[in-house]
């Protein structure tokens, strides 16, 4: 298929409401946000644009695309598909950065070519730090529209807001879901990695951020029960972060089938022993750390990309009181759905 899919942004943009605006003032946090559609997915003003270019990219029955909200297991689930698809290349991986073999497309809204640029060319960084952010200013959608052969996609939009094309091309999807008390702490380590301004954010208040669905992509369960519509689909695998966690070589088994490939006991082996958290965190192919270096992320290491890999950190996070308002949060928002949660 080529040709335009839509002519203009197709869904509602609203400004966010005047009291989410005067909370995010009063955390010094931009305002720079749009409702979108009749979810209110919470997104940058770019997203007509940007959006739109990223909703024309016409998916290909061999590419891989992956869904998930923002630290949801999306970059560990990632190497593993893109390491089961090419027979376990580990050199191959290792060559070439996770974000270059696998591009999160709406990246975008963050960060575009020209500051991109901006960027790299400010940094004292090393030359290879510097070719690879360089490599960024490439907008994802114009550079895999020239991609021939198996293409792999994340991104961390909810499925509504991507191009409708993965669901009728024959291509694989995948979506990653994690329990949303250690997706928060999680994300919150996360923003303050990407904003070294929001050193000062305190949980309570990232915690009313969240459930006020006021950071890109929220609000949260409309985001996963959309993922979660399509757990049977043909073509589609739901997944969560915690059975990735706890039966490794199962979740292993189960992302292979999907891919069509088989794997020995060994490669099983490989790959867990590839994927430990330790060894996971100091590969410069997936850490991340060229943000850090090219001085666009904080250097702050409690908030490293690749940062605890386990289940039930929310504990040491949410107080008792946070935890019951979660709870009740948690609680409304699964009446009148089927959605489950994982135990923690
Ligand atoms: P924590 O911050 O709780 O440690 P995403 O890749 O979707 O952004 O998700 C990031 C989360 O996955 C982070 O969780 C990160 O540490 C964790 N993670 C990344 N690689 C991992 C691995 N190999 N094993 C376990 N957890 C991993």
């Amino acid at each position: 298929m080529s040709g335009k899919i839509f002519d203009e942004y197709p869904f509602e943009v609203h400004q966010i409401d005047e009291s989410s605006k005067q909370f995010l003032k009063s955390l010094n946090l931009t305002t720079d946000l749009v409702y979108v559609g009749p979810k209110k997915y919470v997104a940058s003003p770019a997203v007509t644009t940007d959006g739109l270019n990223l909703l024309n990219l016409q998916a290909r029955p061999d590419d891989i695309w992956l869904f998930g909200y923002p630290r949801s297991g999306t970059t560990m689930t990632q190497e593993l598909l893109w390491l089961i698809k090419n027979d376990l290349d580990f050199e191959g991986a290792s060559k070439e950065i996770l974000d270059h073999r696998f591009p999160y497309i709406d990246s975008i809204f963050y960060m575009d070519s020209s500051k991109w640029i901006d960027v790299c060319n400010k940094s004292n960084a090393s030359s290879e730090v510097k070719e690879i952010g360089l490599k960024y200013s490439n907008a994802h959608y114009k550079t895999l529209q020239e991609t021939s052969g198996n293409r792999f996609i994340k991104t961390h939009l909810p499925i509504s807001l991507s191009t409708p094309t993965v669901f009728d091309a024959g291509c694989k999807a995948v979506y990653c879901a994690r329990h949303p008390k250690d997706v928060i702490v999680s994300d919150f380590h996360c923003n303050k990695l990407f904003h070294p301004d929001w050193e000062k954010l305190q949980f309570s208040d990232f915690w009313q951020l969240f459930k006020r669905g006021l950071l890109q992509n929220l609000p949260w369960f409309e985001h996963v029960k959309e993922g979660w519509a399509r757990r049977n689909d043909k073509n589609f695998l739901f997944l969560y972060y915690e059975d990735l966690i706890k039966n490794k070589k199962e979740s292993i088994l189960k992302i292979a089938r999907f891919l069509d490939k088989s794997l020995t006991d060994e490669d099983v082996d490989k790959l867990i022993q590839h994927l430990d958290i330790e060894k996971f965190r100091k590969n410069k192919s997936v850490n991340n750390d060229h943000f850090t270096d090219l001085g666009i992320a904080s250097k702050n290491k409690e908030h490293q990309f690749i940062r605890k890999g386990k289940v039930g950190g929310w504990k040491e996070y949410f107080t008792p009181a946070l935890n019951a308002d979660a709870d009740k949060w948690i609680k409304d928002n699964l009446k009148n759905s089927d959605l489950k949660l994982p135990d923690i």
